[in-house]
């Protein structure tokens, strides 16, 4: 059999995110913020060990799941971790392939082959388990299909957002992990020597409150999976990785980030849907174009302003721009993210906050 995608560089022949599965037990709660952030439900299954929900938007397919009982997999990591995200899907090549692949590799196998299929399509899942309690799934679908797997029942008349509130928001650009202290350097090794995943970056971020040290890794192309991966650095305080470990118990996903073409419009549907932003101190926006020269030529900094976007990149042909979420589920929280020929995460940001913060604190005379 030939492969396409499977390669010495792509040993379990990854091809993009399937979706992601969110386990709640507050499903009002995860329903509404699913809508406000764009989503549509189209598809539900309900049977005594879950309730299930199919959301789609664009490129993006997101399961939300209630557990009902004790040793179904979404019912037990809420149970223990409160909502969160837990399980991260990836479409494969050949689902089987890819199971006896990892394992081979040193990963610890979940789920055998299943296989099932809707109108002559054939889909086909393997799992392994993945960091902290985090499910990784393997989907390989032979097909378009109706339902996005055959439990999944069409909704008639699904609830469709309005334009005026839909953020327009088109696909996953990475899903940050959090692990614990010393732990990150085993994750980035387990995605390098089990996925063929590629390191990309590293940085290290000093700071009250944000003491870090991330690392990122990525499919070889450098685009359809991409994720960083934290761990806190306790010496310079609390750091909100170990606060985020702390409320989530255990390690799991940080926050979603999701592409826009147009943040500034994305970000004012946003407010409009009830999500607020950190406000920015403005004289971020006066050092920017210092930051990213030529960048007020392509950008309006007063809508960057106005809307609180932050900026970081080399020049102005390579920057993004990006904003994140106050926390939503749990600890967990959202990122938006325009890509303008840059592949950073926006580290530059929190010098340049901070910076932001001490010249304004200069300029009110409290720092001399
Ligand atoms: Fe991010």
């Amino acid at each position: 059999m030939s492969y396409k995608y499977i390669s010495s560089d792509n040993p379990l022949g990854i091809i993009r995110m399937d979706h992601y599965e969110i386990t709640t037990q507050n499903l009002d709660n995860i329903h509404q913020l699913y809508r406000n952030l764009g989503f549509t439900r189209i598809q539900d299954h309900f049977c005594a060990k879950h309730d299930s929900y199919y959301y789609k938007q664009n490129d993006m397919d997101v399961i939300i799941t209630v557990g009902k009982k004790e040793g179904v997999f979404q019912y037990d990591y809420q149970k223990n971790h409160g909502d969160g995200c837990c399980t991260l899907a990836f479409r494969v090549e050949d689902a089987d392939y890819a199971l006896k692949e990892a394992i081979k590799r040193g990963a610890e196998k979940l789920q055998d082959l299943r296989e099932e299929t809707i109108d002559g399509i054939t889909i086909r899942t393997t799992a392994i388990k993945g960091f902290g309690d985090v499910k990784n799934l393997f989907v390989e679908r032979c097909g378009e299909t109706k339902q996005f797997f055959s439990h999944f029942s069409l909704i008639e008349n699904p609830e469709k957002i309005s334009a005026e509130n839909d953020p327009k928001l088109i696909r996953l650009d990475h899903l940050t992990n959090n692990v614990y202290h010393g732990d990150m350097e085993k994750w980035v090794q387990f995605y390098k020597d089990i996925y063929g995943f590629i390191e990309v970056r590293y940085f290290d971020i000093k700071g009250l409150k944000t003491g870090l040290f991330s690392k990122v890794v990525c499919t070889p192309d450098r685009y359809s999976v991409i994720i960083p991966i934290n761990e806190p650095d306790e010496s310079n305080g609390y750091s909100q990785i170990q606060e985020y470990l702390d409320e989530h118990k255990g390690e799991g996903v940080q926050h979603i980030a999701m592409t826009t073409d147009n943040i500034v419009e994305t970000v004012r549907t946003l407010r409009k849907n009830g999500f607020e932003f950190l406000d920015i101190n403005p004289i971020y926006y006066e050092l920017l174009p210092k930051r990213i020269p030529g960048i007020e030529s392509k950008e309006n900094i007063d809508d960057l302003k106005s809307e609180s976007i932050l900026a970081d990149g080399d020049d102005v042909d390579h920057y993004l721009l990006q904003i994140f979420t106050s926390t939503q589920i749990g600890p967990l929280f959202y990122e938006i993210i325009t890509r303008k020929a840059h592949d950073g995460f926006g580290e530059g940001n929190f010098q340049a906050l901070f910076d932001s913060i001490e010249r304004d604190q200069e300029k009110r005379g409290v720092l001399k």
